[in-house]
């Protein structure tokens, strides 16, 4: 509802501040205008109690009205550009990778030269893994932030992560960093002065006298890392306090509680919106809101700060699109993209961490009825929003879907998890993978899965074995697993390394500082000399970078893969098959899997549930044609082959 009072409020503020509401800025100004009301009432919704509610309201106003002032020209013709994409992230035309700066390339300046490899596959999206300063041995990959404004040395400097920025701009290409929302490095100044008893920093995380109020927080919430950081609160000697810290003992969780941290941290994410972030990642937005008695993770509060955070950047740097990074069970997944009046007004895109699961799932075992089971939750994202679509990423698998999915299939879900653990960890005899379990949980079993996608799909054992027969079947896995991950609607998000087939890495033994994360397996180092040979005919790392490129291009060519809300799963014929049918006006594409090592039968009549269909079938990935065969009649599918069919 419209507010005149708040209305007046806005344009006092702005227009002290110089900004010309009737002229050059009226954009801005009917933005904010229009989100005035949301923004009052998400904002009061948390602060309302605070004491300097008020006054810090006006602080948010102003906070957004110097976004606006300082972003840059470039920027803001690059916001209309997308204005005028309409929703431009849904496109089919957008790949991305996602990398470690100093593994991918040593740093910053060498990251520009390697403009023309992103090109050559297809990716024209990057995800910088966290480049701000964090300390050496207590950084967590990058996610113990001690500085969000300054780039860690040893990546280089501010300048040089501009350059980058300037240069994928040039070269139409889109920009994801991480904003680190949940807890700062313990050596990050808000903690330094915390620790050296200042309150007012005390008070931007959540500290203690002693345990009693741990202890109480401690019984509702679990361990998230309970191997290397049992608990979540840990002891801080120079205060004489316990403080929250939910990840590492090192990570300080932040206190949302507090309107100023809000603040500043909204002021850090008008930082890297300036900067030229594209898509900002936010880290582990589930857990930022903290109330006893609760596990602590995606409570309502949680979201209305997400909520509030869009309606912000809508109004003052509407081109930076956000991810919330919420690996969390299904049906809180789809919350993060908002709910009710809010929907598709929180998260613009959240991973689709339940499909990747499920992946890993149907490609162990054969059977894709888990899968399928678990459709109906994830189909209810709204027109609007979008997946970021991967088989890999920096982090574990974690087998996250819901015990029902799995005993709808048929299978015991205690039992079913244990196969899948045993199966990737290598440890089940029939297994060919290689990776390891991550974070045991002493007292549940619990566990995730660490692993590359290469080793995961057999490769390294077959290497190692010297077999080119399972060599042979392990890339067809893993390109099977790509293309069901970019085809399913979404940004698909490759994990660098995978496009060449990188197998695990187990040097993170030798160095103490990752010893203890065995994440680190699947994070490689670039041997440049390794991905050369992507231009050697016959080479492994040839047949999976051309089969990656040929995939992205595939569905850069089709406007049916862009994510329109468009897929509708094919009904199950065959446990060992899976299919979806993408659809854009005039346009049908079918895309069957194949999830096991033999060959396997699907009946014609399949393909013809959703409407007509003509008589052949052009499949994008072999350019071959299908002659669609009666309902008696069966199509034959490969070992692990994926089809990628187009009436014609
Ligand atoms: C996210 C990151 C993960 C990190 C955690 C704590 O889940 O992806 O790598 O350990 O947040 O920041």
């Amino acid at each position: 509802m419209y507010d005149p009072q708040l209305h007046k409020a806005i344009s006092t503020i702005l227009q002290k501040k110089k900004i010309d509401i009737g002229n050059a800025d009226n954009m801005f100004y009917t933005r904010f205008v229009a989100n005035a009301t949301a923004i009052k009432f998400l904002y009061y919704e948390l602060y309302k109690q605070h004491p300097e509610a008020d006054k810090l309201f006006n602080l948010l106003i102003e906070t957004m009205a110097k976004a606006y002032i300082q972003r840059p020209a470039a920027l803001k013709q690059r916001d209309e550009e997308k204005e005028k994409k309409g929703n431009w992230f849904l496109s089919n035309e957008i790949t991305g990778m996602s990398l470690y700066v100093d593994r991918f390339c040593g740093n910053l300046k060498n990251l520009t030269e390697k403009l023309d490899y992103f090109k050559k596959l297809g990716v024209n999206f990057l995800h910088l893994m966290p480049v701000m300063e964090s300390p050496a041995g207590e950084s967590d990959g990058g996610y113990a932030v001690s500085d969000f404004r300054k780039v860690d040395e040893r990546f280089g400097a501010m300048k040089d992560l501009k350059t980058v920025q300037e240069k994928m701009s040039a070269a139409n290409m889109y920009l994801m960093l991480d904003i680190v929302l949940n807890h700062t490095s313990h050596k990050h100044e808000w903690a330094q002065k915390a620790k050296q008893g200042e309150k007012k920093y005390q008070d931007y995380f959540y500290m203690y006298d002693d345990r009693n109020i741990p202890d109480q927080f401690d019984k509702a919430m679990p361990d998230i890392f309970p191997e290397t950081a049992p608990g979540n609160f840990t002891y801080v000697e120079k205060c004489n306090k316990w403080v929250m810290t939910v990840f590492h003992n090192y990570q300080w969780d932040l206190n949302y509680a507090n309107p100023l941290v809000f603040i500043e941290m909204l002021d850090t994410i008008f930082f890297y919106a300036n900067l030229g972030v594209d898509i900002l990642r936010i880290d582990a937005p589930a857990f930022i809101w903290k109330q006893l008695g609760t596990t602590c993770q995606n409570l309502p509060q949680a979201h209305t700060i997400l909520r509030l955070i869009k309606q912000a950047v809508q109004v003052a740097t509407p081109g930076m699109a956000l991810l919330g990074e919420a690996i969390v069970a299904p049906k809180e997944i789809m919350k993060y993209f908002g709910t009710g009046l809010y929907a598709a007004k929180e998260c613009d895109f959240a991973y689709n961490a339940t499909h990747m699961a499920l992946q890993w799932d149907a490609l162990a075992t054969g059977d894709t009825r888990v899968m399928l089971a678990a459709q109906h939750e994830i189909l209810q994202k709204p027109f609007g929003t979008s997946w970021i679509t991967y088989t890999r990423c920096h982090d574990d698998i974690g087998l996250g879907y819901d015990d029902y999915m799995i005993q709808y299939a048929g299978y015991n879900a205690y039992e079913h998890r244990k196969f899948l653990k045993e199966y990737y960890s290598g440890v089940h005899e029939l297994s060919p993978a290689k990776g390891a379990l991550f974070s045991v949980n002493p007292k549940t079993q619990d566990a995730r899965i660490s692993g590359s996608l290469a080793s995961l799909c057999g490769l390294e054992k077959a290497i190692d074995n010297n077999d080119a027969v399972a060599i042979d079947s392990s890339i067809k896995k893993i390109l099977l697993m790509q293309a069901h991950s970019f085809f399913i609607g979404g940004v698909p998000m490759l994990f660098y390394g995978d496009e060449i087939g990188y197998t695990n890495d187990y040097s993170y033994l030798n160095d103490a500082g990752k010893s203890y994360d065995n994440r680190w397996m699947h994070r490689p180092v670039i041997d440049w000399s390794k991905n050369a040979k992507a231009d050697e005919a016959g080479t492994i790392e040839q047949k999976v970078f051309s089969g990656t490129q040929q995939l992205i291009s595939i569905r850069k060519k089709l406007e049916v893969a862009s994510d329109y809300k468009n897929l509708t799963w094919l009904q199950p014929h065959n446990i060992h098959v899976v299919g979806y049918l993408r659809t854009h006006n005039e346009s049908k594409l079918y895309c069957i899997y194949n999830f096991t090592g033999e060959p396997a039968f699907l009946t014609w009549f399949a393909f013809k549930q959703h409407g007509r269909i003509t008589e052949r079938l052009y499949d994008h990935w072999k350019n071959e044609y299908h002659q669609v065969g009666f309902d008696h009649e069966y199509f034959v599918l490969e070992p692990y082959r994926f089809y990628l069919l187009e009436p014609v």
